[in-house]
């Protein structure tokens, strides 16, 4: 599968903004040489691969009628693990000091590579194995009265900083909820935490928030209720710049309540099981979903960042890159996948003139 002739296609119609975005179609060990004898040594800001997971299949690339091969992945252990070591040391070389790697497997080789990462990268770089959704495969093992193990429905993601110390923003996924009154008395119990407001003290546990904060957000309610309440208080919350908190206590209730405010966002966890990671929309056999390289980019890298992927296939990441403002390099051997590529930049951006 190998190409020894190396092309570089340069999207060069976009001025500065794009100068950058490079797609590649040799062995990526060649591309990685390449970006290193260029000037990319500690540049790349984020590395996405998908690499093959050591399955023993051969995929294809589906269009109509017609499919052809898109890529075997048939080394042997050993040559697989060679093959990875060489890649995954050169692109820790590529990557800036407070860039990160998300590396794609499943449970094939994903302990090998744990492993290989922990001593390529330092296994004080190591930040989260990701779990995200397999693709379209069912479970049909209801038809059977024995099986041999249990239906594998989760690919793993891990990701890596190239140093420990590098921080990133939580990572936000959309979520919406109303906003909401909740009762101001916990059964945790803390002495400190107990003072007279609406004139009782709590015999036991305590009040949520400590005395100042709390005072202040039953001004807060008093002022809206007597000068602002021809609004909703969610209306007020809004045109005070959403920073007001606010405790009442209603005549009925036995507790004081303070209040939630909606939410447009929830930070996630290391489960992803919201989002899909596969999708079927070019026909290229192993295609991940733009969902998933959405979150993965727009959460951990900025605009303007280089974003590289050396096993890019269809050029989901590269697509999704270029959407989000960033920078991108991508590498396939496949030449099945660098024309489902070409074709897919073509498609998400005005015009791409691929040289
Ligand atoms: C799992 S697929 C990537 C799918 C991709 N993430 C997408 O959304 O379409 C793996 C890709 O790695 C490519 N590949 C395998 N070994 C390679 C190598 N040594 N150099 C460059 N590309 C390689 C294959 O051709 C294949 O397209």
């Amino acid at each position: 599968m190998v190409q020894s002739a190396k092309l570089v296609y340069k999207q060069n119609n976009y001025g500065d903004l794009w100068n950058r975005n490079l797609l590649f179609h040799c062995d990526n060990l060649e591309c990685i040489n390449y970006l290193l004898k260029h000037g990319f040594e500690n540049k790349i800001d984020l590395v996405y691969i998908d690499p093959p997971f050591l399955s023993g299949e051969r995929y294809l690339h589906r269009v109509k009628n017609n499919s052809n091969l898109a890529f075997e992945d048939v080394l042997k252990e050993s040559e697989y693990l060679d093959m990875m070591q060489e890649r995954l040391s050169g692109i820790r070389k590529l990557i800036s000091s407070s860039g990160s790697i998300f590396i794609h497997l499943d449970w094939h080789a994903i302990h090998y590579i744990k492993v290989m990462m922990d001593q390529i990268f330092g296994s004080e770089n190591f930040r989260n194995e990701i779990i995200v959704k397999r693709g379209r495969r069912k479970n049909l093992q209801y038809q059977f009265n024995s099986i041999d193990r249990m239906h594998a429905a989760h690919d793993t993601i891990l990701w890596y900083s190239k140093l420990a110390d590098t921080k990133f923003r939580p990572p936000l996924a959309e979520y919406h909820s109303k906003a909401k009154w909740m009762g101001f008395w916990s059964n945790v119990d803390r002495p400190t935490m107990r003072y007279e407001i609406f004139g009782s003290k709590p015999a036991r546990g305590q009040w949520k928030w400590a005395k100042e904060r709390a005072l202040k957000a039953i001004g807060n309610y008093q002022l809206y209720e007597n000068k602002f309440s021809h609004m909703m208080l969610e209306e007020y919350w809004q045109a005070t710049s959403k920073k007001l908190e606010f405790v009442r206590k209603l005549s009925h209730r036995k507790y004081p309540e303070y209040w939630i405010p909606p939410k447009t966002h929830r930070i996630i966890d290391n489960v992803w099981l919201d989002i899909e990671a596969y999708n079927y929309s070019t026909g290229y056999g192993t295609e991940k979903h733009t969902q998933l390289l959405e979150r993965i980019i727009s959460q951990f890298s900025k605009p303007d960042d280089l974003i590289a992927d050396f096993f890019c296939g269809s050029g989901t990441s590269l697509t999704v890159a270029g959407k989000l403002s960033r920078h991108w390099i991508g590498c396939d051997s496949s030449l099945a996948a660098i024309a489902v590529t070409k074709k897919r930049l073509a498609g998400n951006f005005i015009r791409v003139d691929i040289h």
